[in-house]
């Protein structure tokens, strides 16, 4: 069992460690609104790597090395308690790297839903949306040998819907035909089957869910892993009875340095300081 599935003991915990949740951009907002209502108690630090958004077309090692190098910062700045990976581009090409770099440190991660699709799925045939990175890593391709090998999977690397579901969320206009065009190819018909399953393999997506609903040609289930991500991190960290930080604020942080209006108001929403 690696150090890293281990959970923490009371004891080695200090109260007033926070949880870091990190993505791209505003993708891990999804998993940070499902891990405070498991883990009430704790003090939650959301960080968005906004000066290196996309993540979807970087090339893997650069990647890497970049993922590598900035949580060496954030562990120094923020001395966590766990750190929960909200990506699926960041996590596929440098879980790995990160807990062999880091391996005091817990890591969750977030990787595409393909083994409770495989699971779930009536019709055997299942799409993965993510970005282009993702879509790529042989991380996926290992999850669909090993979990879905008697499914029919279907790879969609969007290439736009990150950057789109970062302007919905800000309240920019989105036109319908550019998101129908990225999830149009998740859709696939035989003659005695269709697609019942879309993944959402990228956390910004179930910000656009109910758009997907709308659009969608015909009704499917879209597979969204922020809970099992958030069961995941709470099994980790050790429960206390009485909430510790009852006044604290929690905070986001940006890469990019100082926020622009919109997403200073996107953080506030979701109960962030931004500092
Ligand atoms: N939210 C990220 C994910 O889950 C990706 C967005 C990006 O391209 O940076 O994959």
């Amino acid at each position: 069992m690696p150090a890293s599935v281990h959970p923490l003991s009371a004891a080695a915990v200090a109260v007033d460690q926070p949880i870091l949740v990190f993505d791209s951009g505003i993708g891990g907002l999804t998993v940070l609104r499902e891990a405070r209502v498991l883990i009430p108690e704790r003090r939650f630090v959301y960080v968005a790597d906004d000066a290196a958004f996309p993540y979807g077309g970087w090339a893997e090692a650069d990647l890497r090395a970049h993922l590598v190098r900035l949580f060496g910062r954030l562990l120094r700045e923020h001395a966590p308690l766990l750190c929960i990976v909200a990506c699926n581009t960041a996590f596929t090409v440098a879980g790995a790297a990160l807990r062999a770099a880091y391996p005091d440190m817990r890591f969750v991660g977030t990787v595409p839903a393909i083994k409770p699709a495989a699971e779930r799925t009536r019709s055997g045939l299942v799409s993965v949306l993510a970005t282009p990175g993702t879509v790529r890593r042989e991380y996926t391709r290992g999850l669909i040998r090993s979990f879905a090998a008697r499914c029919q999977v279907r790879l969609v690397g969007s290439p736009r819907l990150a950057a789109l579901a970062e302007a919905y969320v800000r309240g920019e206009n989105v036109p319908d035909d550019a998101i129908r065009a990225e999830i149009a190819p998740c859709f696939v018909e035989t003659a005695s089957a269709r697609t019942d399953i879309v993944v959402l393999g990228c956390t910004h997506y179930p910000f656009l869910a109910n758009v997907f609903r709308r659009l969608a040609p015909w009704p499917v289930d879209w597979l969204d892993p922020a809970e099992a991500i958030a069961r995941r991190a709470r099994s980790l960290v050790p429960r206390i009875e009485q909430a510790l930080h009852p006044d604290a604020a929690d905070e986001a942080r940006l890469t990019a340095g100082p926020a622009d209006f919109a997403t200073r108001r996107l953080m506030n929403s979701f109960g962030l300081r931004v500092s």
